[in-house]
């Protein structure tokens, strides 16, 4: 059975691809989403279960790749004394390889019979908040050789950094099902950075 992966599966575009897969196909639809604001699992109704769909709700993620919260506080490190950063959304920042590692594993995991359906949540463990993930981005940094100095960095609140769309206060995320599905160990943020950040050529 082939897998196919669909990023984004819980909004309008995705949503409409899974279905047709499902229905036109016999294969795997492995559907990672973040599950935002734009996110509605109500447009997967009827699907969120079923055999041959699988849906990962990763936390706001960081990589060497593309723009991400990680990358611009490092760019602001070096080029600022001070930072001033929002407290809010209480949850981890997910290394972008987890949700792709955890995919690679699914062809042989779904040959287990008890492996439940639907959604597994998948994050490091921890809520720092963006304020709070600062500091371990800046020590990765220092550790990896990307970063002289640690600005001062203070918190603010969402109403002194707005948006066009607000944050979500929280995006606490439970990981058991992962866990007891896959086997999958929650990631630990800190060694993660270390990792992410050892191999960055900046
Ligand atoms: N709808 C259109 O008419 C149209 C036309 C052309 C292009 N597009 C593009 O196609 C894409 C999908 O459009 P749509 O209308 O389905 O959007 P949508 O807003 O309905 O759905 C986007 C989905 O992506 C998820 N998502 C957002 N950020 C994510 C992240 N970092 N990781 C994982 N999931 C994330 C959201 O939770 C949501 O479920 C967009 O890039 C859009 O710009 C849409």
């Amino acid at each position: 059975m082939k897998t196919i992966l669909v990023t984004g599966g819980a909004g309008f575009i995705g949503s409409t691809l899974i279905r047709q897969l499902i229905a036109e196909s016999d294969w795997r639809v492995v559907n990672i989403d973040k599950l935002t604001y734009a996110g509605n699992l109500e447009s997967l109704a009827g699907l969120a279960d079923h055999a041959r769909h699988l849906i990962f709700c990763p936390n706001w993620a960081f990589d060497l790749h593309v723009a991400n919260f990680m990358k611009t506080i490092l760019k602001l490190a070096r080029e600022r004394g001070e930072l001033r950063v929002a407290g809010v959304q209480i949850g981890t920042p997910t290394w972008a390889r987890h949700p792709a590692e955890a995919t690679a594993l699914i062809p042989a995991r779904r040959e287990v019979p008890d492996l439940p359906d639907g959604l597994y949540d998948l994050a490091p463990a921890g809520e720092p908040s963006w304020h709070g993930s600062a500091e371990p981005i800046f020590l990765a940094a220092q550790r990896a050789g990307l970063l002289e100095k640690t600005p001062v960095v203070h918190r603010i609140t969402s109403a002194g950094y707005p948006l066009p769309t607000p944050r979500p206060a929280k995006s606490r995320l439970d990981c058991s099902r992962l866990r007891r599905g896959f086997g999958l160990a929650r990631p630990a943020l800190r060694s993660d950075l270390n990792d992410c950040l050892a191999n960055a050529r900046y």
